[in-house]
């Protein structure tokens, strides 16, 4: 049986996405500093990516080298092209503009580079989208500030973003602040907490660390955060009124895995704790929840009545969401599962959900459910798609093809399910931008066996390899997705 059409308008923004520190490499060149990604080590499915006390010789540092897009980024682009991408997004490095981060100057030579990766991507008729900052922030702000548990750090984020702004004022529309900024809360004594708090916030925890402490730490910087956004978003309309400035989080859907109410109960609290964040930047202010758990517990996070008025004053234009998978929770007990508990829940297995080979959800309805979701939580807000793929392995055949049908299917439905939301219940979705259309090194893991792409990249996990780029079958599967506006899937 044929399943049914469905196009997206004329203007929607089909693409892919990257983040600079997954794929420039060049992590020294033009005068760049040290960031946060450049001292994570490789990992593996299982085996976490390990901080170091800055760049330690002899270790394995994938971010060093990423794909090399520093200096491939014109025959990348016009791969890209060549799909027939309307939009691609990445992500300013703020260490090639400034290096340290409190620099007194911003650093011409980084800047340099961004306006030519920009011109490139305008000759092919591709609309930047770019993200401030993607899990990468200056190490030297760690080191010398604390990361973002400092309240200095807004300024230095603002006047990044101003500079920036305004150095490409004619050049970039879409933007968008922090990448995935809720993923912190999702605290737990899990050496991925260690990670998530990293990659977002640059902090670090000692091992004597409670879940209390990295819930008070994980707050204060959010809210740090969230202010220097609401202050970019601010400034970045003065500079051109014609920005699209955009917050960013994950939102896998929560699902309660059974319907009794103490897992109702459950699974909504756990959303509450997550969505606070997207709450601050959509209306500008915290949620109810929060404000009664701060009042509760006793934790008073410096929250200024300044802070307050930036939050209402930089409420973003539309919220940027990377969609992989769901998540499904139970309660743990049958007490009520408050903030200051961290959640009464636990994550359980979904068997109506089949996995990929790291064990991540394959959820294409769940895609729909998010997106209505969001739909009702803030009515009219526009959504676009940053993120949807799935890593896996790839093999090349003798004669250089790469037959990838399990991308094609995840991919197909994903992307009916997000036209179903748009053409049949009315959400607003500006753009679908694939994760990782060309293979770029893991964040999760820093391995580049778990590939994304369209696009082959022959590196192995050390970095090793020709670099040379191989079309997969996926290739040509989403240059015919995006010639006929989304008709065509099958
Ligand atoms: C998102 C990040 O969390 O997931 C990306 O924004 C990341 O940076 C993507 O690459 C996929 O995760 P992973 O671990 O498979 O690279």
């Amino acid at each position: 049986m044929s399943k049914e059409t469905y196009q997206l308008n004329q203007d929607f923004l089909w693409g892919g996405a990257i983040a600079a520190h997954q794929a420039e490499g060049a992590w020294q060149a033009g005068g760049k500093g040290v960031s946060i990604a450049d001292v994570l080590t490789a990992g593996a499915h299982n085996l976490p990516r390990q901080i170091t006390d800055g760049v330690v010789e002899g270790l394995n540092y994938p971010n060093h080298h990423g794909i090399e897009f520093y200096d491939t980024y014109k025959e990348d682009l016009a791969l890209m092209a060549e799909m027939g991408f309307k939009a691609f997004r990445t992500s300013i490095a703020w260490t090639r503009i400034f290096p340290n981060g409190d620099d007194a100057e911003p650093n011409e030579a980084g800047l340099a580079f961004y306006d030519d990766l920009f011109d490139e991507m305008h000759k092919h008729g591709i609309e930047p989208v770019i993200t401030l900052q993607h899990f990468e922030m200056p190490y030297h702000l760690v080191e010398a500030y604390g990361g973002w548990s400092n309240r200095q750090v807004i300024d230095l984020f603002v006047r990044y973003a101003e500079v920036v702004f305004k150095r490409y004022r004619d050049k970039v529309t879409y933007w968008m602040t922090h990448n995935e900024i809720s993923n912190q809360t999702a605290i737990s004594d899990d050496p991925i907490y260690q990670f998530l708090v990293w990659t977002n916030s640059g902090i670090r925890f000692d091992e004597q660390a409670t879940l209390k402490d990295k819930q008070e730490a994980m707050v204060q910087a959010g809210h740090y955060e969230l202010v220097a956004s609401a202050r970019a978003v601010k400034i970045g309309h003065e500079i051109n009124p014609d920005f699209v400035i955009g917050g960013m989080a994950n939102v896998a859907p929560f699902y309660p895995a059974t319907p009794s109410p103490a897992d109702m109960l459950a699974w909504q609290k756990a959303r509450q704790a997550r969505d606070w964040m997207m709450d601050v930047h959509v209306r500008g202010e915290y949620p109810s929840d929060m404000e009664k758990f701060f009042e509760r517990s006793g934790f008073r996070p410096d929250i200024t009545d300044q802070d307050r008025e930036d939050l209402r004053a930089g409420v973003v234009d539309y919220m940027a969401i990377s969609y992989y998978n769901s998540t499904t929770v139970r309660a743990v007990s049958d007490k009520d599962a408050e903030m200051e508990d961290f959640g009464n829940f636990e994550i359980v297995k979904n068997d109506y959900i089949k996995t990929n080979d790291w064990d991540w959800g394959i959820d294409p309805q769940g895609l729909r459910f998010t997106l209505n979701e969001m739909n009702e939580l803030y009515p009219g807000l526009k959504i676009m798609i940053v993120e949807n793929g799935i890593g896996a392995y790839d093999t090349i055949e003798a004669d250089g093809t790469i037959h990838d049908p399990y991308r094609v299917d995840y991919l197909r439905e994903h992307i009916r399910e997000m036209e179903k939301a748009v053409v049949l219940d009315g959400v607003d979705v500006i753009g679908f931008l694939s994760w990782g259309p060309i293979d770029i090194v893991s964040a999760g893991t820093g391995e580049m066996k778990k590939r994304y792409g369209y696009i082959y990249v022959d590196l192995d996990d050390m970095g090793e390899g020709s670099g040379q780029r191989l079309k997969k079958d996926s290739f040509y599967w989403y240059r015919e997705v995006i010639a006929s506006g989304g008709q065509t899937l099958d």
